[in-house]
């Protein structure tokens, strides 16, 4: 590639080479008709009854998929690939943290571990429609587990394995899971995080739940409920996990999952995902924009607990049939080139990873990266804040050595694909996430709803509907209608800024409602708050996020003590520790101001933009709406 003023053309190689060579032909396509276009995309796989209707929009914005048409995810995942060739590839290669651990995965022996799972969940009265929920860290069985709901039509809940016990009780209870699959422990730099604990924890008020299935991971000493739990590895041994399991073929309307996500609110969003468009919007994205081919080993860093291991480390890449490759451990446990070794191991070709693992290896500086022969790769991608420049540069230089596009991808838990990003024929632009995907068109807004001009920013709007779009909030309709329609009817808010380019590019500026991204991780300021004054030292709290180098941004408090606590180094640390136990270590708090008074306007809200410029000693603006 080459540098033109900060574009970045793509190779006549990568061009020629690629799904998608001539976009601008297919951008203009499925702009005319974005419904053609994805029912041309659908026609990819297969669907035991086809549908009546493409796009379905009578009841919108409760928009619907291929009505009428019958499926499932996993007949297009795993079950087809069974009928070629494929089935003796590699599906899954999975490395722990300890590398010398190591288990591969055939499409063949993946669909047999698949039905093992499901025949347990069966025996154990899982129907179709029933919410299981997955509390389990980086290893092959949150696959089986996710696959294996989905192939008998029940609905996974996955909540990611760092959460703490409150956050797990309030999602378990959310959906009524009667099944929660966990394991004793995971791996974390060399230490037993105590999943079987937290799961302990969290269910013991839990009215629904009445097993707990247990993988055995870290072999630590875990305590067992003999009514309610079940080692996982026990449990195969039965005759009741042995056997064929066939794939329930579903309505492409009915649900696959649900995925709690942060919001403005204390209480997390449960975003609903159905089986016909999500696999529809998954496979095609990962394809067009990847460029994924069959012989790729895939590798994205993402934890199964977020959308993006949902969509791109579990179903995406095996709706593609490539191979997938996992690994349990972090960017620099034991020495920071622990990734770069494997990519160099296992010959991976994508990696798809966030911008603040690349800002922190950056630091480690190139000679970790030269160390390895990276030479497998031909692509990179980025996701969850925006990348700065000067990380997206050493990644395309020194990871990528100056060959491999950097696929920077726009989108959110509610999208379940992406929505903003390029194809690698497109030319890049370090730190703009790109163009709308085929079949999408963005616009930025003003307060008052009016399409702003390129340059200007204000806020990011979807245009058209989409088959992966979430369909509701579980159990929650009015929200999904207050949080995502109701700003600009007919239009959907993503929550973001942005501004547009003469060229169509889109600069990602970030969240404009009360959602901190932190290491590109989704926090709500409410969640931290309502987490801190439930320790008896705080009165009062707000949270806000501030700039910071390596995460992107970083959580600041300003607490009002209750009375009989002074401030204190101590007391700090206590307050941080909380935040961990009761929300999630990934929500701890970095800086504390301690005051006697938040500023407020008068009807009682917290000013969050005087608490913003007073901590980074900025102006604060006008103050004309304030309290006294
Ligand atoms: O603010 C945007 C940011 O992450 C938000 C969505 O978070 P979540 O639902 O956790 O999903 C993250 C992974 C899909 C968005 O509203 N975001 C995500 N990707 C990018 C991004 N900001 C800038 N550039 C991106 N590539």
């Amino acid at each position: 590639m080459t540098d033109q003023h900060d574009v970045f053309q793509p190779d006549q190689s990568i061009i020629d080479n690629a799904w998608v060579s001539d976009w601008k032909t297919l951008e203009e396509k499925a702009k005319a008709d974005p419904v053609a276009y994805w029912e041309e995309q659908a026609r990819n796989l297969e669907w035991s009854k086809p549908w009546d209707k493409v796009l379905d929009d009578s009841g919108k914005p409760f928009f619907k998929w291929f009505t009428g048409a019958r499926t499932n995810i996993v007949t297009n995942a795993v079950d087809r690939h069974l009928n070629t060739a494929r089935r003796n590839k590699l599906a899954l290669i999975w490395v722990g943290e300890n590398t010398d651990e190591v288990r591969t995965f055939s499409y063949f022996a993946l669909n047999r571990e698949v039905e093992q799972m499901a025949n347990v969940l069966k025996a154990m009265g899982v129907r179709k429609g029933d919410v299981v929920t997955i509390y389990l860290p980086r290893i092959p069985e949150i696959f089986f587990a996710m696959l294996a709901c989905a192939k008998i039509g029940a609905v996974h809940s996955v909540v990611f394995a760092g959460y703490s016990s409150e956050a797990l009780n309030q999602r378990i209870d959310g959906s009524e899971s009667k099944v929660v699959i966990t394991a004793d422990g995971s791996w974390i730099n060399g230490k037993v995080f105590p999943m079987k604990q937290i799961v302990d924890d969290a269910v013991k008020f839990s009215p629904t739940v009445e097993n707990v299935i247990v993988v055995r991971n870290t072999k630590s000493d875990v305590a067992m409920d003999s009514t309610r739990d079940h080692w996982y590895h026990e449990l195969c041994k039965l005759p009741i996990a042995k056997g064929k399991c066939q794939t329930v073929q579903v309505d492409a309307e009915d649900p696959l999952f649900i995925l709690y996500t942060s919001g403005s609110t204390g209480k997390p969003k449960a975003i609903v995902h159905t089986h016909g468009g999500y696999q529809v919007g998954t496979y095609t994205t990962l394809r067009n924009c990847f460029d994924i081919k069959e012989e790729d080993r895939w590798w994205c860093t993402a934890d199964p607990g977020w959308i993006t291991g949902h969509s791109y480390l579990v179903y995406g890449p095996l709706l593609n049939g490539a191979t997938v490759f996992m690994h349990e451990g972090g960017p620099t446990y034991p020495y920071p080139d622990g990734w770069w070794q494997l990519i160099e191991h296992y010959g991976i070709t994508s990696f798809y990873t966030a911008p603040t693992a690349i800002r922190t290896l950056m630091r480690f500086g190139e000679a970790w990266v030269r160390k390895h022969d990276l030479s497998s790769l031909r692509i990179l991608g980025s996701v969850g804040e925006p990348i700065n420049p000067e990380a997206w540069r050493w990644f395309h230089d020194v990871v990528g050595n100056g060959k491999c596009p950097i696929t920077d991808t726009w989108w959110q838990t509610e999208t379940g694909m992406f929505q903003i990003t390029t194809v690698p024929a497109m030319p890049l632009k370090p730190g703009a996430a790109g163009r709308p995907v085929f079949g999408q068109e963005a616009a930025v807004m003003d307060e008052e709803g009016n399409e702003l001009p390129p340059g200007q920013e204000g806020f990011l709007v979807l245009k058209n509907p989409w088959p992966s779009m979430m369909r509701t909030l579980y159990k929650d309709p009015d929200r999904y209608l207050d949080t995502y329609w109701k700003k600009y009817p007919g239009l959907y808010l993503t929550g973001d800024s942005a501004r547009i380019d003469e060229d169509g590019y889109i600069w990602i500026i970030g969240r404009t409602d009360d959602v901190i991204k932190v290491s590109g991780h989704r926090i709500g300021t409410a969640e931290v708050e309502s987490a801190l004054v439930s320790h008896p030292a705080v009165a009062e709290a707000a949270a806000i996020g501030l700039p910071h180098e390596v995460k992107g941004n970083s959580i600041h408090c300003t607490v009002i003590l209750a009375q009989g606590y002074e401030p204190s180094k101590q007391l700090t640390a206590d307050l941080r520790a909380h935040v961990a136990e009761v929300l999630s270590p990934i929500a701890k708090p970095d800086s504390f101001d301690f005051v006697e008074k938040l500023p407020k306007t008068r009807s009682g809200k917290i000013m969050r933009r005087v608490l913003k410029a007073r901590a980074l000693g900025q102006d604060e603006g006008d103050l004309s709406t304030l309290d006294d």
